[in-house]
């Protein structure tokens, strides 16, 4: 079969390349630059990422002679370009010049230049100057052959996710007037009664700045939104110039997975297609778990639509402690997993391996050993096997069930002087996702606001903040015959952060059938035991860090609590109302909820991609139009193994047909193309 047409850009099949920083070489390497890329099968590469003050070495003159010959060569190579903005790393004429643009700490520090993203997100001086350099590359380049998707800035939020200098003040009260309109209602919302922090106006209003004891939650949940408001304007206003003066050409800004910092439903509502960056680390033998999870997020946050794996490493990063490298098949494996969960290409940081900086021990496609070493020798073999696998571009996967995500509630949750700061939404939600992964069921992350009819199980592993109008969507969806499961510490607030009315659970007191007369977090270490009731044996689970006293009003008790002070107490309740049920989990049980989503899972007839697969190994399947399926097998696990098949199907990854089942080598995979006549539709 051809190459699909890519959904992304215009390059046919899947993507392959990575951030390709030739500023940093003398022209003759660009040379044998592009013969190997041509030989790796790159097909894309990103330029320009850090190269402002290469391209404006003063506030009056450009340099754009190498880009040219760069983008010209590129072109005759066959190479596409992704051509970034530049704005990531202001130069240092520029910092000098208007010095009020680096960011200050709320301590008051001003950063300093000599790294990257010194920059302050609401800073004129800077916005000026990054829309100025954004313009005058899309002026020179938006007719360019090579050029086939631009590249916002580089990772909005890493370093820096928020600066209180007094332009950041300004914005923020201008923020806050729209949010707000009057400061009464900034008072009601903030409820400045407590501690006598009531303002007379909004220019008395500064940052969260750091202050002698807890500052006002509003405040500091009003202060996230703004953040990732201000970056979010940022960005937009380069996407404004790239969409007017290079209309037709796809943009996107590369993510960095599950970022608190950004509210990524908001964002992505302004990309062309997601892009992310995903750095698991080698040496934890859970990553892929997580990885996993990040990718379905991506998948997610444009409805299930093809997204780009915009930056990975080849092999060991250089900013983590202990930098452990990808043993041999790890990297093939890994990519292969983006695929799996939705991509449509690879790309990496970086192309080739750097001789200075602060990075230079980062793992490249092209390390410093050349092309005798392993991880050229993998580059290459990948770039191949991609190659084959260009059909399925432009397919899509679907969760069997979706987990509700709202950054608000999120960044709720995490604030100081909560009953425990033990919760953490990642360390709430992972294990409920590990559980689903272990079971082979793809889950779609879901905002608030979606529409759950197509899911016959719908998961909340926190839902702290909570507004009505989410409360009563997640009662009609129950109510519609939906199977509703949610964990603790939910409906507690609104969206001032204000404590609904009534007993806990809130708004959904109703739809749970029960009432939390007190939350009873767990020390750390202690663990209570909690009962599955009816099943035999009785299966034994256990809480950590949180439990709540809750008595069932309508409810019945699926589990309850079997030691500790809250012995005999429902633990696990289900309420089923209209033609569904709502789950309530009081507690975290952080080995796994696993036992209780079986119930769920049962109930609501969600399962496994596909049946009997053995431990640790990943299976997906993504559909073309026409109907044709594409199982993803990843074997994650140390020993050689068997994974029955569906139905016959050819291996896109070896050319052979295979029928009954496949043996998967450790770190070994397939890629099986199912025709659509057998395929579910
Ligand atoms: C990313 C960043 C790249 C590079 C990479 C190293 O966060 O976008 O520029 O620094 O990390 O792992």
């Amino acid at each position: 079969m051809t190459p699909r047409r890519n959904h992304l850009t215009r390059v046919p099949g899947l993507l392959y390349g990575g951030d390709w920083n030739p500023e940093q070489w003398p022209e003759q390497v660009w040379a044998e630059d592009v013969k190997l890329m041509a030989e790796a099968g790159v097909n894309l590469v990103t330029v320009g990422v850090f190269s402002w003050a290469r391209l404006q070495p003063d506030a009056d003159s450009w340099d754009f002679g190498w880009l040219d010959r760069l983008l010209d060569l590129a072109h005759r190579h066959g190479i596409a370009v992704d051509l970034a903005t530049a704005t990531a790393s202001p130069p240092a004429w520029l910092v000098r010049a208007r010095p009020e643009l680096l960011p200050v700490t709320a301590d008051g520090v001003r950063l300093e230049f000599g790294s990257r993203q010194h920059y302050c997100p609401s800073s004129p001086a800077y916005r000026d100057a990054a829309v100025r350099l954004t313009r005058a590359l899309a002026a020179r380049y938006r007719h360019h052959p090579a050029l086939a998707l631009w590249h916002i800035h580089n990772e909005y939020g890493d370093h820096v996710q928020e600066c209180f200098c007094p332009a950041s003040a300004a914005d923020f009260r201008r923020w806050l007037r729209e949010r707000h309109g009057t400061i009464e209602e900034l008072n009601r919302s903030w409820g400045t009664a407590f501690w006598s922090q009531h303002y007379n106006s909004f220019e008395q209003i500064e940052p969260p700045r750091t202050a002698p004891g807890p500052v006002n939650p509003t405040q500091l949940l009003d202060w996230r939104r703004f953040c990732s408001d201000a970056l979010l304007d940022l960005h937009r206003a380069e996407k404004a110039v790239l969409d007017e003066v290079s209309p037709g050409v796809p943009v996107t800004t590369n993510f960095m997975s599950m970022l608190k910092a950004l509210d990524y439903w908001e964002w992505s509502r302004h990309e062309d297609f997601v892009s992310d960056d995903a750095y698991p680390d080698p040496a934890d033998p859970r990553a892929h778990v997580n990885a996993a999870m990040n990718y379905d997020l991506m998948r997610s946050l444009k409805g299930g639509r093809p997204w780009l794996l915009m930056e990975q490493a080849p092999s060991a990063v250089s900013w983590r402690p202990v930098n452990v490298p990808k043993r041999p098949g790890l990297y093939r494996l890994w990519s292969l997993q983006a695929l799996a969960r939705g991509a449509d290409g690879v790309l990496h940081f970086q192309w080739r391996a750097s001789v200075a900086g602060a990075e230079k021990f980062h793992s490249a496609m092209l390390p410093h050993r050349g092309t005798a070493s392993r991880g050229w020798q993998e580059t290459v073999r990948f770039g191949t096997e991609l190659r084959r696998l260009g059909e399925i571009a432009g397919s899509r996967l679907r969760g069997r069930a979706a987990v509700l995500l709202d950054w608000d509630s999120w960044w709720a949750l995490e604030l100081d002087d909560h009953p425990s700061a033990r919760m953490r939404w990642p360390d709430l939600l992972r294990p409920w996702y590990a559980a689903l992964y272990e079971r082979g069921v793809t889950v779609d992350f879901v905002p608030p606001t979606a529409e759950l009819d197509g899911y016959p199980l719908v998961l909340a592993p926190n839902l702290y903040l909570l507004d009505t109008v989410t409360a009563d969507r997640l009662t009609a969806y129950v109510r519609d015959g939906g199977r509703l499961v949610c964990g603790p510490f939910s409906g507690i607030t609104d969206r001032h952060d204000h404590i609904h009315p009534g007993g806990h659970p809130g708004p959904l007191r109703e739809l749970f059938g029960i009432v939390v007369d007190e939350h009873w977090p767990i020390p750390d270490g202690a663990t209570t035991v909690v009962r599955l009731d009816g099943a035999e044996p009785h299966t034994e689970l256990h809480a950590e860090h949180w439990s709540e006293w809750i008595e069932t009003e309508a409810a019945e008790t699926v589990a309850h609590y079997d030691s500790g002070a809250l012995a005999g107490l429902p633990a696990v309740t289900r309420n089923r109302l209209g033609a569904g049920s709502a789950w309530y989990l009081s507690c975290h049980l952080g080995a796994g909820p696993g036992p209780v989503l079986d119930l769920a899972l049962a109930e609501a007839g969600a399962g496994a991609e596909l049946p009997d697969l053995p431990a640790g190994v990943e299976a997906t399947r993504r559909h073309a139009d026409d109907g044709t399926g594409y199982l993803f097998l990843l074997n994650h696990g140390p020993h050689e193994l068997r994974v029955p098949l569906p139905t016959p199907g050819t291996d896109l990854l070896t050319g052979t047909e295979a029928a009954g089942a496949v043996t998967l080598a450790p770190l070994g995979a397939a890629v099986i193309r199912l025709p659509a006549a057998q395929e579910r539709p």
